[in-house]
């Protein structure tokens, strides 16, 4: 980090080289990592979340069974919030100069949860389980190798993945509550 009077000095030397590259848009030259790397790790995250949606999309439409209609609104919910992450990747990747990878071809394979349907209530509610910490996992790794190389990527994650958090706990208390006994291992 420079000293104040160094970082002032330095203004001009900014100033110089914020007018090059223009065709690079927000990627400017102390960009910490290498864009094209994070399109592609952020690719991967979009294809995460395109399953994630429709997995959510399906329980929610095919849920069936007793007390199935609040389950029902919490994975229409879930499903939303997962496109509203998927907006957000994006977005940033089109920031960085990057294309979003939305080709239906081959999604399941570049993402890192599964599309699981589920036979019934429960074991729906335990593949989103799985699935939302599959996305921790993943979101946390995403977080570390982000790190100072592009603080706004990194935090955009944090916001994803404190999200994931959150309906991993969800998807766990809707286990407790309809499974009626503490989740065992298998
Ligand atoms: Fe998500
Ligand atoms: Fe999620």
């Amino acid at each position: 980090m420079s000293a104040p009077g160094e970082f002032l000095s330095d203004i001009k030397e900014i100033r110089r080289r914020a007018r090059q590259h223009l065709s690079e848009g927000a990627v400017t030259q102390n960009y910490g990592g290498k864009a094209k790397d994070a399109v592609a790790l952020l690719n991967h995250a979009v294809a995460t979340e395109i399953v994630c949606v429709l997995r959510y999309k399906f329980h929610a439409v095919c849920a069936t069974g007793i007390a199935s209609e609040a389950v029902k609104e919490e994975f229409a919910q879930h499903a939303k919030e997962e496109e509203q992450h998927l907006d957000l990747l994006a977005e940033r990747i089109n920031q960085l100069g990057g294309k979003p990878n939305l080709n239906p071809d081959g999604v399941s394979s570049r993402a890192a949860s599964e599309y699981a349907e589920g036979e019934n209530l429960i074991d729906m509610i335990k593949e989103d389980l799985v699935a939302e910490r599959i996305a921790i996992e993943t979101y946390r790794e995403m977080v570390r190798y982000f790190g100072d190389r592009d603080p706004t990527t990194r935090v955009l994650l944090e916001r994803i993945l404190a999200q994931e958090e959150e309906h991993a706990n969800d998807m766990h208390d809707l286990l407790v509550t309809h499974d009626g006994r503490p989740v065992l291992e298998k």
